[in-house]
């Protein structure tokens, strides 16, 4: 992790020595346990306490640097006990099921993603908290204007995933409009890491193949050539999560949530990437249906300029950069060598 974390550059900040003291729902999943490590490093002086649930207990590094505390998102009390307990300010709310697997329990999807959204904001509302909940590019369906998706656009999407998504877009400016709760996010897209993994996505793929290519193995790939998608290195998208919440917010037009952005490939094009670093690799079709309709009804690209503009958001990993970045620190992980 250090590696890319001393590659991508110092967070803005034009307040020194600012304290916080953060819950992170969720802080044992693929965005959680790197974001609460981040925010460790990012807010020393304050309580950054990873929120789990039973049989997701947090390790190593994480269970070791900072408080934790048991907390289901479906369970108010207690959420509310660990804000009580930890004096929070700020809650990221990053319980959730992805894509794929939503489909097979759309209604435990919706409890977490919507029933969970909602005790968090009611909490923030009675206990001042600001709130980031992640969208997703999964909040786009077939109708929205699949390139250069804009900001202000169609979002009626057809898995559960989405749904939920897109209700918690609205439910989250409600809160902000009605009630003065800070809420503020951005739209994800595949985020991909060697850290954690991600379990049940659509976009999971582009994980998986680094790991295939680093253990000599040939890729099977769920989707089909052609199948366009956004993706982000972690690094940038943790940096996203903490800068949208430390923005002016004179400055912010909208609110929930931000199209961000930095690369957009198919499976042919990470393929031939990855090629140029390790060039006995290889890759077949095995198609997973499910996957594939879910990915031909999201967004092949996301226009960022808002974000851009109204909080001045710039990725830094491109294809290469998070390839060579990816391949680096999995071969360490891995524990396998270079192939002179
Ligand atoms: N990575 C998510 C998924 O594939 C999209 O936000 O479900």
């Amino acid at each position: 992790m250090e590696n890319s974390l001393n590659l991508h550059k110092k967070i803005k900040r034009d307040h020194l020595n600012i304290m916080k003291n953060v819950l992170i729902i969720g802080a044992t999943g693929q965005i959680g346990s790197e974001l609460t490590m981040t925010l460790r490093r990012e807010y020393p002086g304050g309580n950054i306490v990873a929120g789990y649930i039973p049989g997701a207990e947090p390790k190593g590094e994480l269970l070791e640097s900072g408080p934790a505390h048991i907390v289901d998102i479906t369970n108010p009390a207690q959420i509310a006990e660990a804000v009580d307990k930890y004096n929070v300010d700020t809650i990221y709310n990053l319980a959730a099921l992805l894509s794929a697997v939503a489909e097979s329990k759309p209604q435990l999807a919706w409890k977490i993603g919507v029933g969970g959204l909602y005790n968090t904001l009611e909490v923030a509302r009675e206990k001042k908290c600001a709130v980031f909940t992640p969208s997703s590019i999964g909040s786009f369906g077939p109708s929205t204007p699949h390139e250069k998706t804009p900001q202000d656009t169609i979002q009626r999407p057809e898995t559960i995933y989405g749904v939920t998504k897109v209700t918690g877009e609205m439910l989250s400016d409600y809160y902000a409009r009605r009630f003065g709760v800070d809420t503020r996010s951005v739209r994800f897209p595949g985020l991909i890491s060697y850290v954690a993994p991600p379990g049940g996505g659509t976009t999971d793929y582009a994980v998986d193949i680094y790991y295939s290519a680093v253990k000599g193995e040939e890729f099977k790939c769920p989707l089909k050539p052609g199948t366009f998608m956004d993706m982000m290195y972690m690094p940038d998208a943790l940096r996203a999560a903490v800068e949208i919440m430390e923005a002016d917010p004179s400055r912010l037009i909208h609110r929930n949530s931000f199209n961000i952005a930095s690369m957009s490939f198919d499976p042919e094009i990470i393929f031939n990437k990855i090629k140029e670093y390790c060039p006995d690799f290889k890759m077949t079709f095995e198609l997973d249906p499910l996957r594939q309709a879910i990915a031909d009804s999201w967004p092949d690209s996301l226009d960022d300029t808002c974000a851009r503009e109204e909080w001045d958001w710039k990725p830094e990993f491109d294809l290469d950069a998070m390839t060579r970045d990816m391949l680096a620190n999995l071969r360490v992980k891995l524990g396998v060598a270079e192939k002179a």
